[in-house]
């Protein structure tokens, strides 16, 4: 980046590295009173991301999308050095949705003076589920938002129900914090036999990528128990549990029943309630989520494209 205010275009697409491209690019969309929706993502894209982009086309004129691998939201040991990049391909894809714009800073950009002192604080719902192992994890995620919502000042941003817990977090930083900003949550996309979208599947080995697919599949079970009358969520829960392990390859780190917006563990299930979980499979964490007796309506991929990255 030898220009600071150098706005690249890459194929139709203005690719901003630094603030001042982004302000330029953001001063001449509203110029032309165009409505934006932001998707923030870290890149390595894949057709969850993208179905988020596709939300995002119907809420707004344009769509800016964000690449940034945020080093605040990983914790020591965790995969921040290696997790996956390629922002060539990113650009491909999200051109070839309609994105024109993208935001991929360094981190010297999105964080000029070193890491911020001010951290947004995520309160105890941050401190469940996925904050029991990753207590980092979401002040840092809700202070990379809020400072891109500071730096762009989208109309709409689109966030996945992948990772419901962020997804709730935010929305109660929007509300807490008065942030102007309509946040929708879209779907979560999976492969044909499955198993979540990640950037994240491509650690798995072979062997481990078939193993993957039981998570979804045993808290799809646990799902169909609840509309088949089992409601108590520690026999839920339980036999979630059991099935995993005792199948092998695979170590549970949670698996709960919590309130939608809450999260806050429900001891009888309802209807909406989040049937959640976390496991590990070799050093790969995988992270997934199924509504009790909500239809099943995610989104999945045909069998041909598992060759894609997942
Ligand atoms: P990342 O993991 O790249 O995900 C970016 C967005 O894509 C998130 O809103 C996530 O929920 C969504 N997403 C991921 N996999 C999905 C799937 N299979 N189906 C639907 N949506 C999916 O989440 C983050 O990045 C970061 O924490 C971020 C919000 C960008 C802050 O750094």
């Amino acid at each position: 980046m030898s220009d600071p205010s150098e706005s690249v275009r890459v194929e139709g697409v203005h690719l901003l590295r630094d603030r001042v491209a982004l302000q330029e690019a953001l001063a001449e969309l509203r110029e032309r009173g165009d409505s934006l929706a932001l998707v923030p993502t870290m890149g390595y894209l894949h057709e969850g991301h993208l179905s988020l982009v596709d939300q995002a086309h119907g809420s707004a004129d344009t769509v800016l999308l964000t690449i940034f691998v945020n080093p605040l939201q990983f914790g020591e040991g965790e995969d921040l050095e290696h997790y996956p990049t390629d922002l060539e391909g990113d650009v491909r894809k999200a051109r070839a949705r309609g994105v024109t714009h993208i935001f991929a800073p360094p981190v010297s950009e999105m964080y000029p003076d070193g890491p911020p002192v001010i951290r947004v604080d995520p309160g105890p719902m941050g401190k469940r589920l996925c904050g029991i192992s990753r207590p980092h994890h979401f002040p840092g995620v809700l202070t990379v938002v809020a400072r891109l919502f500071a730096l762009i000042r989208p109309d709409v941003a689109v966030f996945g129900r992948k990772d419901y817990q962020q997804a709730v977090l935010i929305r109660q930083m929007v509300r807490d914090l008065a942030l102007d900003v309509d946040v929708q949550v879209g779907p979560l996309v999976r492969e044909h036999d499955g198993l979540a979208l990640s950037s994240r599947n491509v650690y798995l080995s072979p062997i481990q990528r078939e193993v993957a697919p039981r998570f979804q599949a045993e808290l799809a079970r646990a799902a169909s128990d609840f509309l088949g009358g089992m409601t108590e969520a520690r026999h839920l829960v339980s036999g979630v549990r059991d099935r995993l392990e005792r199948g092998g390859g695979m170590r549970v780190e949670y698996i709960e029943v919590v309130h939608p917006e809450t999260l806050l563990p429900m001891e009888t299930a309802r209807v909406g309630a989040v049937l959640a979980g976390a496991v590990h499979i070799g050093s790969t964490r995988l992270i997934d989520n199924v509504l009790l007796g909500v239809r099943d309506e995610d989104p999945r991929l045909p069998p041909s494209d598992r060759s894609r990255r997942a």
